[in-house]
């Protein structure tokens, strides 16, 4: 039997640790937890600090008893987050990450030209395992690029099957007596498609009209379509103010519409003249008149300085005006010297 007085000593005693001397809340670790977590602890009792999920320590576990000064332990756990594998290399893609580390996450994104066959994202889990398979880029394609109505492929060689690699491009014909509008080149896209298709419209061209004082020639059709040609001439004395050829254009119209301009005779009967820089008579080179166009440089004297100068004269639809300062001589004045004779100015 124990005497009274023992168990009124050992109850005092008991009684003064409980109160003196209890450990406090223990302190917080990073990333560990504490069971019991409790405001104070009596001497003896044991807590257990582990690591939370997703964070390991080296040493494992820590296990305390709450000792009689009242005082925890020194406590050296560490706890470190787990590491998923390296996923670092993403083949014709970018991984973004700033850590393997659980909680994290990573992302995925492809160059251009290919696409992310699987997740865009996954997260180091607890188990320091990723949460989502790491995806791949594959490259994109294009499938074979619808035809237009009135078009044909005029070039195309698929490259991955029949399908087209990004980039890749086709090119588009219209067939005859249509004309294209929009690009004839169609190129793959990023995301898997072609660029806009063009169109082919038929087009019509009216017959052109005949030039007065001269010709045109088609071809002997019903109809006049796109790209048909037609040629122009004059007749005689008569010059082409434009191209010889015009052709039906996209907008149903012709490319140009010539006419014929008169040629000019010419009042002046001898002088010497400037054409296509070269000194020529003019009674020789224009004996027939000059056509529509032609230019000539006229010599002109000035008195005082006794030198000459150019004045030019153009010949337009049968009308040219002669210089107002050049004097022509009569071939019988024969000491006079002409203004084409005399020093330039
Ligand atoms: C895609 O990756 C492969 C393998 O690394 C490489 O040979 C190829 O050049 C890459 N393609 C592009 C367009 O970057
Ligand atoms: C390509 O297309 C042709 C005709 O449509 C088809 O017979 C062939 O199986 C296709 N080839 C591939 C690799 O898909
Ligand atoms: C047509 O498209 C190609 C590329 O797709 C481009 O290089 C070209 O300049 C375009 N042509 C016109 C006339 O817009
Ligand atoms: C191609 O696909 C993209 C994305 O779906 C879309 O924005 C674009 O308009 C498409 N282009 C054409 C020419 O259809």
């Amino acid at each position: 039997m124990i005497p009274p007085v023992l168990i009124l000593f050992s109850s005092f005693l008991c009684h003064v640790a409980i109160a003196g001397r209890t450990c406090p809340k223990p302190d917080d670790l990073p990333f560990a937890r504490v069971v019991p977590l409790k405001t104070s602890y009596a001497p003896g009792e044991e807590i257990v600090y582990s690591c939370q999920p997703g964070y390991v320590s080296r040493g494992g576990i820590r296990r305390f008893t709450c000792p009689l000064t009242g005082l925890w332990p020194i406590n050296t756990l560490r706890c470190t987050p787990r590491v998923c594998p390296f996923a670092g290399i993403l083949e014709n893609g970018t991984v973004r990450y700033t850590t393997f580390e659980y909680p994290n996450t990573i992302s995925f994104s492809c160059n251009t030209g290919f696409y992310l066959k699987g997740a865009n994202s996954a997260q180091c889990t607890k188990e320091g395992e990723w949460s989502q398979e790491l995806p791949v880029c594959a490259p994109t394609t294009c499938p074979p690029p619808p035809i237009p109505k009135f078009a044909k492929l005029s070039v195309y060689q698929p490259l991955s099957g029949n399908n087209s690699l990004y980039r890749g491009k086709a090119v588009f014909e219209c067939l005859p007596q249509h004309a294209m509008f929009g690009n004839d080149t169609v190129t793959c896209t990023e995301h898997g498609n072609w660029t806009e298709l063009p169109e082919c419209k038929e087009v019509k061209c009216p017959f052109p009209s005949r030039p007065d004082n001269g010709f045109v020639n088609y071809p002997a059709k019903q109809v006049l379509y796109y790209k048909d040609k037609a040629t122009y001439g004059c007749h005689d004395t008569y010059a082409l103010d434009g191209p010889e050829e015009a052709e039906c254009g996209k907008f149903g119209k012709w490319s140009a519409q010539p006419s014929c301009k008169a040629s000019c005779k010419l009042s002046v009967k001898r002088a010497t003249v400037i054409y296509e820089g070269e000194r020529v008579n003019i009674q020789d080179k224009f004996k027939n008149g000059m056509l529509h166009g032609q230019k000539i440089s006229f010599f002109c004297k000035n008195k005082e300085k006794k030198c000459s100068y150019t004045e030019d004269a153009q010949c337009v639809d049968g009308i040219i005006q002669i210089p107002k300062c050049f004097k022509e001589h009569s071939s019988f004045a024969f000491w006079k010297t002409e203004a084409s004779d005399v020093k330039p100015c």
